[in-house]
């Protein structure tokens, strides 16, 4: 046969790819004779329609097949010894049941096509491209290529050409699945799976969703977990992946404590429910992204939540656990090297506290001190200090659970031995807006509820969190002592891991507070700091007076500065400018933000030194990581763990003893 070159290992490169050209007969390639290869015509064979007889593809709509098939195996054994038969095989494990049986009947009309009065059918091109508009996402969510063997291109055909549809039976069997059930189907875009989600499956939903909402969102990653695994953010905005003028940026974290989850789920859901409302037209929706930028993180621990989610799953295999065992479990709450990200950001609130009697500090863009590198920083802080530096976030929400209750800023306590005491910080009156804007939209958490753990209902469901109980290197006191973006947290409820049935209440319970905190960046004021040529002035200082706490422009002069409602005295200053004053009055109920705009003049003296020599040298903000202590750090860490890392977690589905392994599905981007 023509086709025994597919043994020689020598000459494979392309190895898969190359068989598929080479062995299709009756075609003979230039290459071929290139290559020193004979190109004879294939011996006349009379193929015949046989029955199908390979197990994972006896459920195609038709019985009958021929061999060689499309990919060129001359033999039933041959297609069942080939890798393509093996990830079909696999495919419904490795990729969590998402798209089966649509991947693997795809793949078996490649493998065994269909067979009528002793010709093959080609199956028709349309319906592999709808499966790979839907799934492609399913595989990037493991890592995996799309397999080669399933381009529409070159193994399909058009309909002009004969080509039949290999998925019309299941189509039909789920129309009648539809009619079947007794309530009216929702429209599609709308349907959430109230369910708990897996690192690779949420990751892949996300990446879907944002295919299905291409101009309003996109996916990024700001790094890597111990473990490797991407820490993967969903985007809204009607301008995906740009910092617009003026519109400010918000950011929703979830699942910090990897054993803390309703917020994660709620976050992914958040992110369908953003995509779809939008497309239905959902007013609101439409405003909201059309007027900001949403930065949706739902897992900062992914490998916590792993830990957590196969502690839980161990208990309920063994069903002899109460549900409320799930709150004295710490598995998977910190890192996979038991960090607990939520004190090992830089604790600057000590350095605030340390320095506020000097009479010109003030308590914000605080640099990280040195020392600070010289401990443990975890991969997922890392990441988080760096996304925070690199994109102007006004408003910020981190989600976790335990309680029932918003807690802000300071979570250190003022008190010398870290007591429990009230610590506000000079923006209490604004943080105690934020809570509550919360707290007051979400159903039960500023009422007096009956949840047993919920002890903040007489006060509103917000709490000040040194008054509640101290920490140090947490991440809200962070984003307000070095950069401009206002963060609480969110206590979702006393149940870290709820049961199942319980995700669409929590659902309903805070989808309406989710919105109304989004929308509620669009308070206090904002506006340009530019000079009299109309260039946008970075890194120009927001002072209102009596407020020791400034905020700075960004890349092209524009700011946003959260205030209550009043009279207030702006300044805007910027090294090498003179000061330019505002007074603004701000009403109290005001549907957006205010305009505040300053020209700044160029100082014809000297710039003005602020320089107050009684507060000792914090270094400077421009620092970040000085001595790349991190990334020595990590690299250290990482030297056996690359190796490992060099093939996903799948690879060993794959890698046999002999035979040649499917290096198609590795991802070469
Ligand atoms: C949002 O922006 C889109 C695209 O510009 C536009 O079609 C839509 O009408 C806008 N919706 C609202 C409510 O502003
Ligand atoms: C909650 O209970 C307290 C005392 O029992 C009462 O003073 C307060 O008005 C109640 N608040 C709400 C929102 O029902
Ligand atoms: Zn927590």
């Amino acid at each position: 046969m023509a086709c025994i070159r597919r043994k020689m290992k020598t000459i494979v490169f392309l190895h898969v790819l190359s068989t598929v050209v080479w062995c299709a007969p009756p075609r003979c390639d230039p290459e071929d004779d290139f290559l020193g290869r004979f190109c004879k015509e294939p011996v006349p064979e009379k193929p015949k329609c046989m029955d199908i007889m390979m197990s994972y593809c006896d459920d195609m709509s038709y019985t009958h097949t021929m061999f060689p098939n499309i990919l060129g195996h001359r033999t039933r054994e041959e297609a069942e010894l080939g890798p393509e038969y093996l990830l079909l095989s696999v495919a419904d494990t490795l990729l969590n049941g998402q798209c089966m049986p649509d991947v693997r009947l795809l793949g078996c009309s490649v493998l065994v096509p269909r067979c009528e009065k002793e010709k093959m059918l080609k199956p028709c091109r349309s319906t592999c491209e709808a499966v790979r508009r839907s799934c492609q996402h399913a595989f990037e969510g493991i890592d995996m290529a799309w397999p080669y063997f399933l381009d529409c291109d070159r193994f399909f055909v058009s309909d002009q050409e004969g080509c039949y549809d290999p998925l019309e039976d299941l189509r039909v069997t789920q129309e009648e699945a539809q009619a079947s059930l007794d309530f009216v189907p929702q429209d599609h875009h709308t349907v959430i799976q109230f369910s708990y989600h897996s690192n690779s499956q949420m990751n892949s939903l996300l990446k879907k969703t944002a295919a299905r909402c291409p101009d309003i969102s996109t996916t990024y990653s700001i790094g890597r977990s111990v473990e490797g695994k991407d820490l993967l953010v969903i985007e809204f905005s009607n301008n995906p992946g740009v910092h617009e003028l003026l519109e400010p940026e918000i950011k929703y974290i979830g699942n910090m404590h990897g054993n803390e989850v309703l917020g994660r789920q709620l976050l992914i859901y958040l992110a369908q429910y953003l995509c779809s409302e939008y497309q239905l037209g959902n007013h609101r929706i439409q405003t909201l992204i059309n007027t900001t930028r949403i930065h949706i993180l739902p897992s900062m621990n992914p490998d916590g939540y792993e830990l957590a989610a196969a502690e839980v799953q161990g208990a309920n295999d063994h069903e002899n656990e109460e549900a409320s065992y799930y709150n004295s479990w710490t598995l998977g709450r910190g890192n996979a090297q038991n960090i607990d990200l939520n004190r090992n950001f830089p604790d600057l609130t000590n350095i605030a506290y340390s320095r506020r009697r000097h009479s010109r500090f003030r308590s914000d863009h605080i640099p990280i001190p040195d020392s600070y590198w010289f401990g443990k920083v975890a991969p997922e802080t890392y990441a988080v200090m760096k996304w925070l530096r690199s994109i102007p976030f006004v408003l910020s929400a981190n989600f976790h659970g335990g309680e029932l209750v918003v807690s802000y800023p300071f979570d250190l306590s003022k008190h010398p031995q870290g007591q429990k005491m009230f610590s506000p910080t000079p923006d209490e009156q604004v943080f105690k807006q934020i809570a509550r804007t919360y707290a007051n939209a979400h159903a039960t958490m500023s009422g007096n509820n009956s949840e047993s753990c919920g002890n903040f209902g007489g006060q509103g469901g917000i709490v000040n969190g040194a008054q509640w109980y101290s920490i140090a290197g947490g991440m809200q006191d962070f984003n307000y002592l070095h950069t401009n973006c206002f963060e609480v947290t969110v206590e979702l409820g006393c149940d870290k891991f709820p049961a199942e049935e319980e995700l669409y209440t929590g659902w309903q319970d805070n989808k309406e507070a989710l919105l109304t905190f989004m929308e509620s960046v669009h308070r206090g004021i904002k506006g340009v700091v530019t000079d009299v040529d109309g260039n946008g002035i970075k890194g120009a200082r927001i002072s209102i007076k009596g407020v020791r706490h400034d905020i700075t422009t960004a890349e092209n002069g524009d700011y946003w500065r959260l205030i209550t409602a009043g009279t207030h005295i702006l300044t805007a200053s910027a090294p090498g400018y003179t000061k330019a004053m505002k007074k603004v009055r701000l009403p109290a109920r005001m549907q957006k933000a205010g305009r505040v705009d300053f020209v700044l003049q160029k100082a014809v003296d000297k710039p003005d030194l602020e320089e107050d020599f009684n507060i000792p040298s914090m270094g400077t903000y421009e620092r970040f990581d000085p001595y790349n202590h991190y990334e020595r750090y990590v690299s250290e860490q990482n030297q056996n763990r690359e190796e490992r890392l060099e093939k996903p977690w799948w690879w060993s589905y794959f890698s046999r003893a002999h035979g040649s392994s499917p290096t198609w599905l590795l991802r070469t981007d």
